[in-house]
């Protein structure tokens, strides 16, 4: 405080700290803004040329060092190894026309996408969180609790071939809406990598989704016994009765 009626100053460090922190903040804004940019214009580009080939190094360059962890959305970044495990499974079992859809697992799309992955370009994150719209019209905005009503919903339908998912909430209605997503967008013998809690196993079995045994971790730790469910036999993840 300076005089005895004034307004509450503050030192010259903590400004000194504060607009720091504000321009930090306004940087990453405007590189932000840049690469969802260039995303827009990559994609019209590839649309325009119908070009495959056309990878988008951009895109590859962001990495979930832009994207602190919100709890309030659930968010429990993956650690390193699980986000490369989960991207290499999804290169192993797909080619340049394959099309790939993250859902709710935003730390395996980034890794994917910086892999430079031949199917750069139809590879969609579908996520809550819009932060992750730098990646331009290839994030989809998504709410589990409306599991039909997406962007390009009528396009995807019944066409992709492999999911990596993992559901907001450890609930039966979560789990329960988000795979009416999965099967909406699955094609027929599409691929499906769900993780989730071990608690969830029943659900999971009735969408073919068995228990393997990988143990997806977490950046920050995570006190349930937190699984990893495919539907198919996978030479990394494999099944949990193989054992
Ligand atoms: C349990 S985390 C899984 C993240 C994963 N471990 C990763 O590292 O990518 C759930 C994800 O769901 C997203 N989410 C939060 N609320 C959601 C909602 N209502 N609908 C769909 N996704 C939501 C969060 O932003 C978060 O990315």
């Amino acid at each position: 405080m300076s005089g005895s009626d004034s307004e509450p100053e503050l030192s010259a460090e903590t400004l000194r700290i504060l607009q720091q922190v504000m321009q930090e903040q306004q940087e990453q804004q405007e590189r932000f803004e840049q690469l969802r940019q260039q995303a827009e214009d990559r994609f019209d580009a590839v649309q325009d040329s119908n070009d495959s080939n056309n990878n988008n190094k951009d895109l590859s360059k962001i990495t979930m060092d832009f994207f602190r962890e919100d709890w309030q959305l659930s968010q429990f970044w993956y650690d390193e190894n699980t986000s490369e495990q989960l991207a290499k499974e999804v290169l192993d079992n797909t080619d340049k026309d394959s099309l790939v859809c993250c859902i709710s697992s935003p730390t395996a799309y980034v890794k994917l996408m910086s892999m430079n992955p031949p199917t750069q370009n139809n590879n969609f994150l579908f996520e809550y969180d819009t932060r992750f719209d730098v990646y331009g019209r290839q994030f989809i905005h998504y709410d589990y609790s409306h599991p039909l009503e997406f962007r390009l919903a009528p396009e995807l339908k019944s066409s992709v071939d492999l999911i990596v998912v993992d559901p907001p909430f450890l609930s039966e209605e979560c789990l329960t809406k988000t795979l009416e997503t999965v099967r909406f967008l699955l094609k027929e013998g599409g691929k499906v990598v769900l993780c989730t809690g071990a608690v969830m196993e029943p659900i999971a079995l009735k969408d073919g989704l068995k228990m393997t045994q990988f143990f997806p971790g977490h950046q920050n730790g995570l006190s349930n016994d937190f699984r990893c469910y495919v539907n198919y036999k996978s030479e990394r993840f494999p099944f949990k009765d193989q054992e």
